[in-house]
């Protein structure tokens, strides 16, 4: 059967500057990912996903890069890259980079060059702006605090940046752009990467005529661009012309992935357009992220929601977490049920129809780590506190061992760790055949064995409005999933779940299902 296999794949996001040092300066690195390679293998997951490796001046944490085709010396060389990428293969794991072509950093070349005058070749290469000093051209805000735009002295002109100042916007209008975007793309393809996880590709076009964004009625968010509708600086309708450029030039390599990162407040339909065959293979459903209550009706709704509009037509995926959202297990940090809370959404998310995405740590139950506003670094964080807190929380060291640094550097490392290492770590969690991570491999090993679970077809039965339940089916091999979103024990005795009679997995280690569902459990049952 051939079938794209970033379908069947559990994709694992690596945020490098926290998985492993190797070097002794505090941030993790490329070698230190390598010498994890075993423990990523062992785990069962089928690709990486790297956030950026790229020279950066790091004032977004290399979401500003300043070369893309080189890697930043913090986390090693171009070598370092290809060995990683060679020994990931050899393990039967993917690579999939991160790149980010809506902005560079102030200090890429291109930028450098742009900002010398009006009339230099790379001139039109960004979003230059007539204007006065103090007047500025519309409404729009960075997404990090104050106005979207920034005046040059030298030209005197303003500078459109969507992140923080140092982070101008491409002028995607501009093909020469578009060439140098599409270079930088083909240069990692020939490279043998397996992917590539585009950083807010629905913004890469702004309006022609900069309109001001609507103002939303009645609201008043501290945080300025809470209160408009961000329609003319994102969302424009010719990025997705954009994106059906990359799959042509994707496309003529075999088995490469390409991934969007969508930050739409119209969510699905906007996931679903960019998913569209011809444009990319994926875009992150982010929907899990916006539930804020345990039960399993919102889940359910959006699982609906998905599964209605992506039909046969484009492939779904599915997060509850990354490197820009509190750690999922937060939620529960006080409640005494909270590993199987935890399990029934990590069960949820590797057993639908739908590409799961993994984020570091997440395999531990990892949970935020609270950090002081003298520790923080985020700018994010820092230029809103205390309105918002930031994304240092979610982004501490991975816990190796009990050991110094949880043996993730010889030096202090640049976020602080969590207090809990000396019990929450790796070592401790794999010699426990009960831990987090033990069910995590196994579920992923469930699914790796599974072609109902991978590529079969999804349906919602109704047992319960507490209990989330779909059946997966793939030519003879037929699965029933069954997750308590309570306290509450259950019985059931209706016929056609009863037939499912073999449990394949229960958080509860039960051997038989004869219709009892315990509080928060998990049931993976075959006829
Ligand atoms: C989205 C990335 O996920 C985030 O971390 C980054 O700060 C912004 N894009 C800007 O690149």
């Amino acid at each position: 059967m051939s079938r794209e296999w970033w379908k069947g794949a559990v994709i694992y996001q690596i945020y490098p500057r926290s998985f492993q040092d190797s070097n002794g300066d505090g941030i993790g690195d490329l070698r230190g990912i390598i010498n994890r390679l075993d423990y990523l293998e062992w785990l069962g997951v089928d690709a990486l996903w790297l956030s950026p490796i790229f020279k950066s001046p790091m004032k977004d944490f290399g979401y500003d890069i300043s070369d893309y085709l080189d890697i930043d010396p913090m986390f090693g060389t171009l070598d370092d890259f290809k060995e990683l990428l060679q020994k990931s293969h050899e393990r039967g794991m993917k690579v999939i980079v991160d790149q980010v072509y809506n902005h560079t950093s102030d200090k890429h070349e291109w930028f450098l060059e742009s900002e010398k005058s009006r009339d230099n070749p790379k001139s039109d290469w960004y979003i230059w702006v007539d204007g006065e000093k103090d007047k500025l051209p519309n409404n729009w805000y960075a997404y990090f605090g104050g106005p979207a735009w920034e005046w040059n002295e030298t030209r005197q002109q303003y500078y459109l940046h969507l992140f923080v100042k140092e982070q101008p916007d491409l002028n995607w209008r501009n093909p020469e752009v578009v060439k140098a975007v599409m270079d930088s793309i083909k240069f990692w393809l020939d490279m043998g990467v397996d992917g590539f996880r585009f950083d807010v590709v629905n913004m890469y076009y702004k309006d022609e005529r900069l309109r001001d964004d609507p103002k939303v009625e009645g609201r008043n968010s501290p945080i300025d661009y809470h209160n408009y509708y961000r329609v003319f600086d994102n969302d424009r309708p010719e990025t997705l012309l954009a994106v059906e450029k990359i799959n042509d030039l994707v496309s003529q390599y075999n088995d490469r992935v390409t991934i969007g990162e969508v930050g739409s407040p119209m969510g699905t339909p906007a996931y679903f357009q960019y998913s569209m065959p011809g444009r990319l293979n994926m875009a992150f459903n982010f929907e899990f992220k916006e539930i804020t209550d345990y039960s399993a009706k919102p889940y359910r709704d959006k699982i609906m929601e998905t599964e209605k509009l992506f039909q046969s037509v484009a492939w779904p995926s599915y997060v509850l977490g990354n490197h820009d959202s509190s750690r999922f297990p937060t939620k529960f940090k006080n409640k005494k049920n909270k590993d199987k809370m935890v399990q029934v959404l990590a069960t949820m998310l590797l057993t639908l129809r739908g590409t799961p995405f993994v984020y570091y740590g997440e395999e531990l139950g990892m949970e935020d780590v609270e950090v002081p506003f003298e520790k923080m670094v985020d700018p994010e964080g820092i230029n809103f506190w205390p309105k918002a807190k930031g994304r240092d929380p979610e982004r501490t060291p991975m816990q190796w061992d009990d050991g110094y640094n949880a043996s993730f550097s010889e030096s202090e490392p640049w976020l602080p760790l969590s207090e809990k290492y000396k019990e929450n770590n790796v070592k401790n969690q794999q010699n426990n055949p009960d831990s987090m991570l033990n069910y995590y491999k196994q579920v992923i090993q469930l699914r790796k064995n599974s072609n109902a679970i991978k590529f079969g077809a999804l349906e919602l039965i109704d047992i319960h409005e507490n209990i989330l339940s779909y059946r997966r089916k793939y030519e003879n091999e037929e699965i029933l999933i069954i997750l308590n979103f309570s306290e509450e024990q259950f019985t059931t005795d209706d016929l056609g779940i009863l037939d499912y009679k073999d449990v394949v997995l229960s958080n509860y280690k039960r051997e038989k299902f004869e219709g009892c569902i315990a509080s928060n459990e998990v049931l993976i049952l075959k006829k």
